[in-house]
């Protein structure tokens, strides 16, 4: 038995979640609105804990304030990882695969997974364990930079859960992954 894992990401037309150089400031291109957060709070709430790659962890470190409130996060990594004072009582690192860490925390009583950061995506779905991803289109168009997606040694086939648009340009699609 696993908890449900979902993606929710934002990428660029061409599939990066950041420049080469680790840069997202692109994501704001359109302006952030107030009153709009692409169903990302309501997504918040229903996930019980937080599993991201050591990239993304040092990037959101770099954000005042930190994003996930009280929200357990464990941040992946094969070495030791630095975590500040302040966040020690949410955040821990775990050099476990996606199967151990998806069965553990399993057993543990976590039941809704986020997990975060093209690497640490790409494990999980190379191990068949995410069950959804949301995706949310900025227009444009990178050329280079980290990809959501890689190299997997079998299909992964989707099914459109949802498609809508918004209208600054974004575009929100949601697959479930189908049973193989
Ligand atoms: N656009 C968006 O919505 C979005 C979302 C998230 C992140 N980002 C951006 O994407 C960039 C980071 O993505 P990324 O693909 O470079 O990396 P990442 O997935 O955030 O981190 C990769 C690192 O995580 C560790 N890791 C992953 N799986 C592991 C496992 N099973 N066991 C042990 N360690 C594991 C390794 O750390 P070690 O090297 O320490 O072993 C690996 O080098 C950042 O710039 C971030 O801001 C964008």
């Amino acid at each position: 038995m696993k908890p449900r894992i979902s993606v929710f990401v934002a990428t660029s037309l061409d599939g990066y979640i950041a420049r080469p150089d680790g840069g997202v400031e692109w994501l704001d291109v359109p302006p952030p609105s107030p009153t709009e957060d692409y169903g990302f709070q309501g997504f918040f709430e229903t996930v019980d804990t937080l599993v991201m790659g050591r990239h993304t962890f040092e990037k959101v470190l770099s954000f005042d304030p930190w994003p996930y409130a009280r929200k357990p996060v464990i941040v992946l990594s094969r070495r030791v990882v630095e975590i500040p004072a302040h966040l020690q009582h949410c955040v821990t690192a775990s050099s476990e695969n996606p199967a151990e860490l998806a069965s553990r925390l399993w057993v543990e009583g976590r039941r809704h997974l986020y997990v975060d950061g093209g690497i640490t995506i790409q494990g999980f779905l190379a191990a068949g364990l995410v069950d959804e991803l949301t995706i949310t289109r900025i227009p444009i168009l990178l050329g280079g930079g980290v990809p959501l997606f890689g190299a997997l040694l079998q299909d992964v086939p989707l099914t459109l859960q949802f498609s809508r648009s918004f209208a600054n340009g974004l575009v929100q699609t949601r697959y479930r992954v189908s049973l193989r």
